[in-house]
């Protein structure tokens, strides 16, 4: 069930919403010469107006976080500062980075305690759409609201009028109190797809309206933070092209399609001409088996030229445009198994081989290479600058967005091409895929599914790359 602006009412009419909660969001007392990143417990107003308050976790008041924009090649530094009842760290999803910044807690770094602080500081050498999260404890921490958009510009941007940055959100909320479900360890979300939502933002409203003209050209920055949630999108009163994916520009743009499938963690960066009437209907719509589901809108007033413009020209391409050698590529292999309906006999936690029902007793539920948890050592060991392919075996059921931490990868497709750049690769249940990329970035990084309860319950390995 999913309850946004037609289920609303639905909410209305239950009983015993409770009254304002008590706040949270401590100010952020400035330190000189880094600016702060601090996580607190806030009230935010989530649900429409005549709801109480939701307590999330945020950057700030609000989730998404503050968006974080820099331009390619500068550093990006911030003070983390944890009020959260948990230690956490941060994760800069996508961003080619110094391992040590890469803020996996357990791997990279200790998770930063509660009244601690931690300062991160990197380059970010690639132009694109990323994302930060939390990355201790995720599928609880992410689910609480604790993400934000970090926009890296290029030095030449594309000819549009105007950008909107757009973060898909997806809510588990309780209907009786609006609060967010805190069942983070439900076995049947963490063994079927997900943490999957009943409520649907974007930029942390339900009702978000963008104004817009006829003809004007937009390009559209969409990350999809949710937890588990795969978004079919589409967009009425648009037309456009694909021109990133995960932030990496596309050699040529690409028409969208009719439907645009966005995974957890998954970004696009399109270019769209607006080619509704004015007072016609455009927006962001997800596909839904009874129909589509608005998610954002544009409001069309007045017309911002007479005709279409053409074709845009390609984003300009990052410095990481190599192809791995896929003769000299050491050959891998993942095999995930597990979930409902996997059939999963045993598999090994904590160096025992145990049955299914043991792994399930012990909150594990999937199986990477027979490994019910990460373990010591890496799925692989490799030299700086070795080319790799990594075929992925999904015997599951269901779909895994796979994402890989440091380094992009192209996915090799049937006929041995090389597709585009990618940091998060959505692999359909029982599909097998084939990923490739030069091991250039030193450091442990991590290999999970994105789809955060499953990278809890057994979906996380890591390389290592010296
Ligand atoms: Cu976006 Cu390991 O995560
Ligand atoms: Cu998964």
């Amino acid at each position: 069930m999913m309850f946004g602006r037609r289920d609303v009412l639905r909410m209305a009419t239950a009983a015993g919403l409770g009254s304002a909660l008590p706040g949270g969001g401590l100010a952020a007392a400035t330190d000189a010469g880094i600016e702060e990143l601090r996580a607190r417990v806030t009230p935010f107003r989530l649900l429409p107006d005549d709801y109480p308050m939701t307590e999330i976790w945020g950057y700030g008041p609000t989730a998404p976080g503050p968006e974080i924009r820099v331009r390619q090649g500068d550093r990006v530094a911030r003070r983390f500062v944890n009020d959260l009842p948990q230690g956490s760290s941060i994760h800069w999803h996508g961003i080619r980075i110094a391992n040590g910044m890469d803020g996996v807690s357990g791997l990279t770094q200790e998770p930063v305690a509660p009244g601690m602080r931690f300062d991160y500081d990197f380059e970010a050498p690639d132009a694109g759409t990323y994302w930060y999260h939390a990355h201790n404890r995720s599928w609880e921490q992410v689910a609480r609201g604790l993400h934000g958009a970090l926009i890296v510009e290029e030095a030449t941007p594309p000819d549009v009028d105007r950008e909107e940055v757009m973060v898909l959100g997806d809510w588990l909320l309780n209907p009786e109190t609006g609060q967010i479900d805190d069942n983070f360890d439900h076995p049947m979300m963490m063994s079927h797809g997900g943490r999957i939502g009943n409520y649907i933002t974007v930029n942390g409203r339900s009702d978000l309206t963008l104004p817009a003209r006829r003809h004007e050209r937009l390009r559209l920055r969409l990350i999809n933070a949710s937890n588990a949630r795969i978004f079919p999108l589409t967009l009425p009163g648009l037309a456009g092209w694909v021109v990133a994916l995960d932030g990496m520009p596309l050699d040529a743009p690409e028409p969208i399609g009719d439907v645009l499938v966005l995974g957890p963690a998954q970004r696009a960066d399109l270019i769209v001409d607006v080619v509704a009437d004015a007072g016609g209907q455009a927006g962001l719509d997800q596909v839904e088996e009874d129909g589509d589901y608005f998610l954002a809108a544009f409001d069309v007033t007045g017309t911002a030229a007479q005709t279409r413009r053409g074709t845009p020209a390609p984003l300009p391409p990052n410095p990481n445009t190599g192809l791995p050698d896929l003769s000299a590529a050491t050959p891998l292999r993942l095999v995930m198994a597990g979930g409902a309906m996997g059939r999963m006999q045993s598999a090994v936690l904590n160096g025992t081989r145990m049955g299914f029902r043991e792994l399930i007793a012990e909150g594990r539920f999937w199986a990477l290479n027979d490994m019910a948890a990460m373990t010591d050592t890496p799925l692989a060991e490799l030299g700086l600058g070795e080319p790799v392919r990594l075929e992925i075996v999904n015997e599951t059921v269901f779909p895994h967005a796979m994402h890989l931490h440091g380094m992009h990868f192209r996915e090799v497709t049937a006929d041995g091409a090389l597709g585009p750049l990618r940091d998060t690769l959505l692999v359909g249940g029982q599909e097998t895929r084939e990923i490739a990329f030069t091991a250039d970035n030193p450091g442990d990084w991590l290999f999970h599914c994105h789809m955060l309860s499953h990278a809890a319950s057994g979906m996380t390995t890591w390389l290592r790359v010296t």
